[in-house]
């Protein structure tokens, strides 16, 4: 049989119903971006705006554009644009702080919500982030609770009647697997337990319908598949019928029902709003909105079909070109169970990504010999997938990557 051939990725490229979106993106000449899912690329109109926002409103209309430009409605703004992206209806999503932030504010909405149970559940390897976050809410509640990991497979029967909540990673960070959103809810609340879903590997790459999953609570990045910009804020949801029950643990004023009553005791804005705490960041506001406008003009059915083309692409090239390289496929092999993700072990892994960049193949890696490639559908061409392969297969061919240079770790990987 013959195998697949750079004319193969040419006609996908020539079939794909998203290839216009690609200009709408600023990528160096001579790169093939596989990290879209730590950093997203630069949308062109997002450096537009922010340009124009920084000149005009920032330079001109000084401390008049929040009322002037809704400087001060973007939070909620934006959050339910991204509601749109992940199935959540208006009034659900509010945009603000980090992730990791935005864990603390769910996790302890959580054990409040599920006062008489002690246990939040999550899968062995969740990102390091989710963990850590619970630990330090339980030690600040005195000890009583208890941060309980099983592996993936063990998952739906260790719910049970002590679960306070469920506290998943959708996709994946290292392998890329998918976890079924809706039959975890329905697990989590078969027991009465609430369902947490971090969506940062999900949002913009793979299809959520939050409402329609009945799943409680959920946090995402807004810098991956997003491409909001470095340090974009992250976004929080809360499903409508949990809303009044919350009482915000981290108290700031822009989640107080009246902020600029300026009164001496905190009331908690009723909704979604409640939800915020300090001073929206604005340009990063800008430049994610910016960024989700663009997303909302692609149809979800046809992000994840793509991406699963490119994803499978690779996986299938890998296969084929790099079959004595000792590369081993991290994740799942079926398109249908991994995200926008593919990942790769070699004991090598570190180098291996460093010498790939240093040939314009941008990749990371995860510890201990995870090499990362993220697929993000709106820019990448399927040739990229090709050349990239090709690249990998020299490197390893060749062993170009066996040096002391790519192995000086930096401090970000
Ligand atoms: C699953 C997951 N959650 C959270 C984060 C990061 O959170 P933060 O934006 O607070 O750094 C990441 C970052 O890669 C992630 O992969």
């Amino acid at each position: 049989m013959m195998g697949l051939t750079r004319q193969d990725f040419e006609r996908r490229d020539a079939e794909d119903p998203l290839r216009l979106f690609r200009d709408q993106f600023h990528l160096p000449e001579g790169v093939v971006y596989l990290d879209g899912n730590s950093l997203g690329a630069l949308p062109k109109r997002a450096q537009e705006r922010l340009s124009r926002v920084v000149g005009e409103e920032w330079g001109e209309d000084l401390i008049r554009s929040w009322v002037l430009h809704d400087w001060i409605g973007l939070p909620e703004r934006v959050g339910d644009k991204i509601g749109r992206l992940v199935g959540a209806g208006q009034g659900q999503v509010v945009v603000g702080d980090s992730t990791s932030v935005d864990l603390f504010k769910l996790l302890a909405a959580a054990l409040s919500l599920r006062a008489d149970r002690t246990v939040i559940l999550t899968e062995q390897g969740n990102f390091p982030t989710d963990v850590y976050m619970a630990q330090g809410l339980i030690e600040l509640l005195g000890g009583r609770h208890e941060l309980r990991s099983v592996s993936t497979h063990e998952l739906s029967a260790a719910i049970d009647d002590d679960t306070a909540v469920v506290m998943l990673t959708h996709v994946n960070y290292r392998t890329g697997a998918l976890l079924d959103l809706d039959a975890l809810t329905e697990a989590a609340h078969a027991h009465g337990a609430l369902a947490l879903w971090d969506l940062s590997h999900s949002v913009g790459a793979v299809p959520v319908d939050l409402d329609q999953a009945g799943a409680d609570l959920a946090v995402g990045c807004g810098y991956k598949y997003l491409n909001g910009g470095p340090g974009a804020p992250a976004f929080v949801y809360v499903a409508r019928h949990h809303q009044s029950a919350i009482r915000p643990a981290l108290s700031g004023w822009m989640g107080h029902e009246s902020p600029f009553a300026f009164e001496e005791v905190y009331r908690p804005a009723g909704g979604i709003r409640g939800l915020l705490v300090g001073t929206p960041s604005v340009l990063s506001l800008i430049a994610l909105e910016e960024a989700v406008d663009l997303h909302l003009e692609a149809p979800m059915t046809l992000i994840r079909a793509k991406s699963k083309l490119l994803t499978q692409g690779f996986v299938d090239l890998v296969h084929q070109e790099c079959s004595q390289s000792g590369l081993r496929l991290a994740g799942p092999e079926e398109a249908d169970l991994r995200g926008s993700q593919v990942s790769l072990r070699h004991p090598g892994g570190y180098a291996i990504v460093q010498a790939l960049s240093r040939q314009g193949v941008i990749g990371d890696f995860r510890t201990p010999d995870i090499l990362r490639f993220g697929f993000a559908p709106l820019y990448l061409r399927h040739v990229d997938v090709w050349d990239a392969v090709r690249t990998l297969r020299d490197i390893m061919a060749t062993g170009s990557w066996d040096r002391p240079e790519f192995r000086q770790r930096a401090s970000v990987t």
